[in-house]
């Protein structure tokens, strides 16, 4: 992977290049750790899962079961989970009663890992798995009770090049994916539909809020705890943005 610079924020709105820095070490970190997993099972939620190479592993940081234990899955609704990975919070979505739920990941290996998970726990009648950068390959009319992405924090430059899928577990490139979940999910909801971001410390927040202002939106705290990642303390927050 190329370097990435010690600091992405020379000319960021939130000012803490040092921060900013230190995130991006943090994150060339995980992408290494994420990245020497390989094919394999884990447990979560006293389940089994399978884990493909390429794809974030769950098991490395709190993140996917913290989400997964706070999100207000829609019973009987439907639930739209961006960014998919390996596909246990949509899983467990369907398995908690979703009706309809969409799991979608820009990469391919992380949407057949998705199908993989939702056949093991008998869920592929209700788990449907799309490739799709954001909403880009969704049906332009569908709509949804709830949208959550564990989302890829870590600020990159806009010349980043993504060399291999897992880094787009970890760097969004200019945060440009960031406004866009923000602009397009809000269009996405349902009638009562509700916008969830789960993000954390190794983030940029002032990127995010001013992803948020922009869209003419707010953002608020529905959950957070403090925790280690890749050896560092990482609070991880459940937020929701609404209008
Ligand atoms: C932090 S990982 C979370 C994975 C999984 N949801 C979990 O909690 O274990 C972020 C996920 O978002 C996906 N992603 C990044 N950019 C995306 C985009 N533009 N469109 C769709 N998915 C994207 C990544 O490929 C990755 O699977």
């Amino acid at each position: 992977m190329r370097p990435l610079p010690r600091s992405s924020a020379g000319s960021s709105p939130s000012d803490h290049g040092a921060e900013a820095g230190e995130a991006s070490k943090v994150g060339a970190h995980l992408v290494g750790r994420h990245g020497e997993v390989g094919e394999c099972e884990f447990t979560m939620f006293g389940r089994q899962w399978h884990l493909l190479p390429e794809v974030f592993a769950p098991a490395h940081t709190d993140s996917t079961q913290l989400f997964t234990r706070w999100l207000p899955f829609p019973v009987g609704g439907t639930f739209l989970e961006m960014g998919c990975g390996a596909g246990v919070t949509a899983v467990t979505a369907a398995l908690e009663g979703c009706a309809r739920v969409t799991a979608a990941d820009i990469n391919p290996q992380a949407v057949r890992n998705t199908r993989l998970n939702a056949a093991r726990h008998g869920v592929a009648d209700r788990v449907e798995a799309v490739r799709s950068d954001l909403f880009d390959a969704l049906d332009p009319g569908a709509r949804f009770d709830v949208v959550f992405w564990n989302s890829n924090v870590v600020h990159a430059p806009a010349d980043f090049a993504y060399t291999r899928g897992l880094e787009h577990a970890v760097f969004d490139r200019d945060y440009a994916a960031h406004r866009r979940y923000v602009r397009d999910g809000l269009a996405r909801l349902s009638g009562s539909g509700r916008l969830f971001l789960g993000f954390n410390s190794l983030g940029d927040t002032a990127r995010l809020d001013a992803a948020v202002a922009q869209a003419g939106a707010r953002i608020t705290e529905h959950a957070t705890l403090t925790n280690r990642a890749s050896d560092v303390p990482v609070a991880f927050r459940l937020m929701e943005i609404t209008r």
